[in-house]
């Protein structure tokens, strides 16, 4: 385009701007409203702050999402970036099973917590603004009864990949062994979680404890009888935090809840 009507064109925005400030008005707020949900100035841009301090373990024992983080969290957990998120943990992970060599005597062990490792609450938290409803055991005991959360694939994936390098995969999960133990061995195993070593419940004795001290016991008896935890995959930090940890934790995203 030549300079002249470059300027002049110019000109006629310039003239546009002051002649209709609202129109820019206009578009300035949409702007700052997309902007949102995407990280700028905006709510969303708080919620992402919130989000990695709360992946970093920097802010703890929140007990719900904030209220103006519903639809972020909805947006990163169903628009595809948690799964990506989850794609690249795996490929880490696989990087480093990748480095293991197995010394083959039935004695290396991995350790998979269930909830939001391997099947999916996706649905449950739907019904609950993604985490910004408090938390209601009842609810979810009723949710977790039915037996139908979904794989997540990146982890299935895995799963497979370590029975197949030779890895004993223990499930270890905080849910009551009593009222759901078959419920989600059944789940798993619709699931296709199939060829793990055991499914290793909370039972009577560590009922009110909290979950880092009992996946600390299980993975002490589990030293105990001479297992080698090579790695150790959770969505809370309850689940690798405390001792017996494994030589690799790897720490699943999970913007919903906290699981002290
Ligand atoms: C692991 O090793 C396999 C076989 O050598 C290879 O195909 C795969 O790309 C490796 N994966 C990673 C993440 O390094
Ligand atoms: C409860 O679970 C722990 C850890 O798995 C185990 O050591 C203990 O024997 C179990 N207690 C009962 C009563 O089953
Ligand atoms: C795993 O950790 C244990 C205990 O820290 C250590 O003795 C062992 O050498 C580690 N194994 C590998 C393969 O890094
Ligand atoms: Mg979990």
């Amino acid at each position: 385009m030549a300079q002249r009507e470059t300027f002049v064109l110019v000109l006629l925005l310039l003239a546009a701007e002051l002649m209709f400030p609202k129109i820019k008005a206009m578009s300035v707020g949409s702007r700052k409203r997309s902007k949102e949900w995407s990280g700028g100035d905006g709510e969303g841009s708080f919620c992402l702050s919130w989000r990695l301090a709360v992946e970093a373990n920097n802010v703890v024992a929140w007990p719900t999402v904030p209220p103006q983080c519903s639809r972020y969290v909805e947006t990163y957990m169903i628009n595809g970036q948690y799964d990506r998120d989850l794609e690249l943990i795996v490929e880490e992970i696989l990087a480093y099973v990748n480095q293991t060599f197995l010394v083959g005597d039935a004695m290396d062990a991995w350790i998979l917590d269930v909830d939001d490792t391997c099947i999916s609450n996706i649905y449950y938290y739907k019904a609950k603004k993604y985490g910004c409803d408090p938390y209601d055991p009842s609810a979810f005991r009723t949710w977790a009864m039915k037996g139908g959360c979904p794989a997540i694939p990146s982890v299935l994936r895995l799963f497979n990949i370590l029975l197949d390098k030779g890895f004993k995969v223990f499930l270890v999960t905080g849910r009551d062994e009593e009222t759901l133990g078959q419920v989600t061995m059944n789940n798993l195993h619709n699931q296709g979680f199939i060829g793990y070593e055991s499914l290793i419940l909370r039972n009577a004795s560590y009922k009110g404890k909290s979950a880092m001290k009992y996946k600390s016991d299980v993975r002490k008896q589990l030293e105990d009888k001479g297992y080698r935890i090579w790695g150790n995959v959770g969505d809370q930090w309850s689940d690798i935090r405390g001792d017996y940890l494994g030589n690799r934790t790897f720490k699943l995203p999970n913007p919903m809840y906290f699981v002290p």
